[in-house]
């Protein structure tokens, strides 16, 4: 292993020594989660601006047995972008942020090319000035980035309409352990010559390859959007009402749901009352139609057939919509206030289950929260099944897990839908994948990066139980 001083100043000579943060206070910010769960200590944090000095200090790495945690806007929730906890190997953290370029917009194909560090924001705000738009949105646009929601394959609200980040991947330029530059940015719709790299790098976390550019699908930009925050009785009227707008409405672009303890808690947070109330044993949908023509007729006439909707509030734009899409948007921003206040980080899982098992894995959960004393905040992803399930003072977060995870995995879900697995579910694993699934998974890993220098302990099963107390 590589001595930090000499390891500084060779990367130092790379990318420059204003690039290369050494000082524990330059360090601090890359080196814990967003959720302050996960954190380690790195040597260095390294911030090449060029796929080229990607090349140069992966090399590096790869030849002084130096890990590498790739990093670009640090909003991961499984603890995969911040070094690992004491014991492992000497790290450093591989900012993305500085490689931010972003390519005109190529209206014929509806595909721009941008670079790893570029945020989902400024992918949207380049697509938007070319008259087109984005096919995903998430609440942490403004910090998390196109690398690191390809490594992930975030999903977010519009996943109903266009499907995860994996889907909207052209192409990928990505950099293996040992520096080759694999991938390509063409673009080409239809191209079948063997291995397709997006596909294998979309949610490997970082594991596989540094991702450094890609080539990302537009969509339309409608100009009517119609938002409706609907209170349903029940959770099988939410489930009726998913069917109906899903057959009936084309224009149909996110639907999500609130457990009335999330718009309790979002409520707080914003110091508003809700615009809805929301029923014990109910939840609340957060539903946005786009189109080129007005779609709130038809949305109203959707809803004047569903029996279970109590109340509905109704906007088509300007401080009313912001409003509304406020008690969807600022969740984990409320989740994570309360849990700072608490002192006590939030225990997070991101499961998906079929849309009739929803209310039974929200039900166990409330059940677990209840045991351990803690605050349960669900809400979610209604069309995907997709359930955030927020602990807040959670004693207990095996418990949790090992209580929660069985149960989904025997209804057909999954232990992540789209927050990724990284140090946090590695113990759960085997709950969804087979043995030879996870065998084959760590051989493509062994081929791909022989020293196992990227994210090690990401996405590896044989990592054991992560401790929930990871500061070193
Ligand atoms: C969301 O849907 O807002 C994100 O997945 C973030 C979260 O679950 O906290
Ligand atoms: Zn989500």
């Amino acid at each position: 292993m590589d001595d930090p001083v000499e390891t500084a100043n060779a990367l130092s000579s790379i990318v420059g020594a204003a690039h290369v943060l050494t000082d524990a206070d330059q360090r601090a910010g890359y080196e814990t989660d967003w959720t302050g769960r996960y954190c380690g200590r790195c040597s260095a944090v390294v911030r090449p601006a060029t796929t080229a000095e990607v090349v140069a200090v992966l090399r590096y790495c790869n030849d002084h047995a130096v890990t590498v945690v790739p990093q670009a806007g640090n909003t991961g929730l499984v603890g995969a972008s911040v070094p690992r906890a004491a014991g492992h190997r000497a790290s450093i953290v591989l900012s993305m942020r500085r490689l931010d370029t972003i390519s005109d917009i190529d209206a014929s194909s509806m595909q721009v090319t941008t670079g790893a560090g570029v945020t989902i924001a400024d992918w949207q705000r380049a697509a938007s000035a070319g008259g087109i738009d984005t096919p995903i949105d998430f609440a942490a646009r403004d910090s998390a980035t196109v690398g690191g929601a390809i490594a992930t394959n975030a999903g977010g609200s519009r996943v109903v309409r266009f499907g995860t980040m994996r889907q909207q991947v052209v192409g990928v330029e990505a950099v293996l352990a040992d520096g080759t530059v694999v991938g390509s940015l063409a673009g080409l719709p239809k191209e079948t010559v063997g291995l397709h790299w997006p596909s294998l790098l979309a949610g490997s976390e970082g594991t596989l390859a540094v991702i450094t550019a890609a080539r990302l699908r537009l969509v339309p930009r409608f100009e009517y959007v119609t938002t409706m925050l609907a209170a349903m009785d029940s959770v099988e009227a939410a489930r009726e009402t998913l069917a109906l707008v899903r057959s009936e409405l084309g224009s149909l672009d996110s639907i999500e749901m609130m457990f009335p303890e999330a718009m309790e808690l979002v409520s707080v947070h914003l110091g508003t009352g809700a615009p809805v109330d929301v029923p014990a044993g109910g939840v609340a949908l957060l539903i946005e139609c786009a189109d080129h023509a007005d779609p709130t007729a038809g949305l109203h006439a959707v809803f004047d057939t569903i029996d279970g909707a109590v109340a509905t509030a109704v906007a088509t734009g300007g401080p009313r919509r912001q409003q509304l899409l406020a008690f969807r948007d600022r969740i984990t921003e409320a989740i994570a206030a309360a849990a700072t206040a608490s002192g006590t980080p939030t225990y997070k899982l991101d499961v998906a289950v079929p849309v009739a098992a929803i209310e039974g894995v929200v039900d166990l959960a409330r059940r677990v929260a209840r045991r351990q004393q803690a605050r349960l905040i669900p809400f979610g992803h209604l069309a995907e099944g997709n359930l955030h399930l927020n602990f807040l003072g959670a004693t207990n977060p095996d418990e949790i897990a090992d209580t929660v995870l069985p149960v989904v995995a025997s209804l057909g879900g999954t232990i992540s839908a789209e927050h990724g697995v990284g140090v946090a579910k590695t113990t759960w694993m085997h709950l969804v994948r087979s043995t030879g699934d996870l065998a084959a998974q760590q051989s493509i890993k062994r081929a791909l990066d022989p020293n196992g220098i990227l994210n090690p302990g990401v996405l590896d099963p044989s990592m054991g139980r992560v401790d929930d107390d990871q500061v070193p």
